[in-house]
């Protein structure tokens, strides 16, 4: 996969990760028209939309946004750092998108039981994630919206990472789409430093909120990179 030239740090703005990657990945599996319409929703820094972009050697149409105006300024700058030509809006979950209609969208907004992200190394500097207790109450929503703002054949990507309750977000996908498959899915070493919490990350999984696996002495999480349509 070949990379932009990004900055991807940045004091406040989300830092792509290994589940980043994997919505590339996948992304670039499925699309296969060109000129399509694509929304990275939750973009952050823009990583997966712009480098989506640079992989394809047809033309699309990009278009970005997230609830942080930081985030949005940073896309755009790394989109004109790398000649791509994008919309960005700054905006909470579809309202940026009344009346749009897209081919793929790509989404990864915060989701991840509040008290893991407290003690993660993702979501430190106020990085917005009001996605409650068990990390569902934003993709809840984005799942139920998606349909007004995909096409007749559009396709919605999104990723359910186990530091959440992965069962709750997949009943409502279903509940939202006729076809929910799981395309790809990959465990991570947590990051040693939230080893010292384990004792909290033991009690949250006790009661369902999220899943880990032991492994060698390391917690691993999952993250299962979902289409539905
Ligand atoms: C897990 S990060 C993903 C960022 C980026 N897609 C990536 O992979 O690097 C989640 C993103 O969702 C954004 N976000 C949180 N709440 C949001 C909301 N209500 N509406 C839109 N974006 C939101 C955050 O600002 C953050 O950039």
């Amino acid at each position: 996969m070949e990379q932009n030239k990004m900055i991807i740090k940045l004091k406040k703005v989300f830092t792509p990760n290994a589940t980043s990657d994997l919505l590339v990945f996948n992304s670039l599996k499925i699309l296969k028209k060109k000129g399509s319409d694509i929304l990275d929703l939750g973009c952050g820094t823009g990583f997966v939309g712009l480098t989506i972009a640079k992989n394809l050697k047809y033309k699309n149409n990009y278009y970005f946004s997230d609830i942080s105006k930081k985030a949005i300024l940073l896309c755009r700058k790394n989109a004109k750092k790398n000649k791509i030509k994008i919309e960005a809006k700054v905006g909470a979950l579809y309202k940026p998108w009344k009346n749009k209609k897209f081919d793929l969208i790509v989404e990864s907004v915060s989701a991840i039981a509040k008290k893991v992200a407290d003690i993660s190394p993702w979501y430190t500097n106020n990085i917005p994630c009001a996605c409650g207790e068990d990390g569902t109450i934003l993709v809840s929503r984005v799942l139920k919206e998606s349909k007004k703002y995909l096409k007749k054949n559009g396709k919605l990507i999104f990723p359910i990472v186990s530091l959440s309750n992965k069962k709750k977000i997949l009943k409502i996908a279903k509940k939202y789409f006729k076809t929910v498959r799981l395309i790809q899915s990959k465990d991570w070493p947590l990051p040693k430093s939230m080893y010292s919490k384990s004792y909290l990350l033991e009690k949250l999984k006790k009661v369902g909120l999220i899943s880990y696996k032991k492994k060698f002495g390391l917690i691993l999480y999952t993250s299962d990179i979902y289409i539905a349509y």
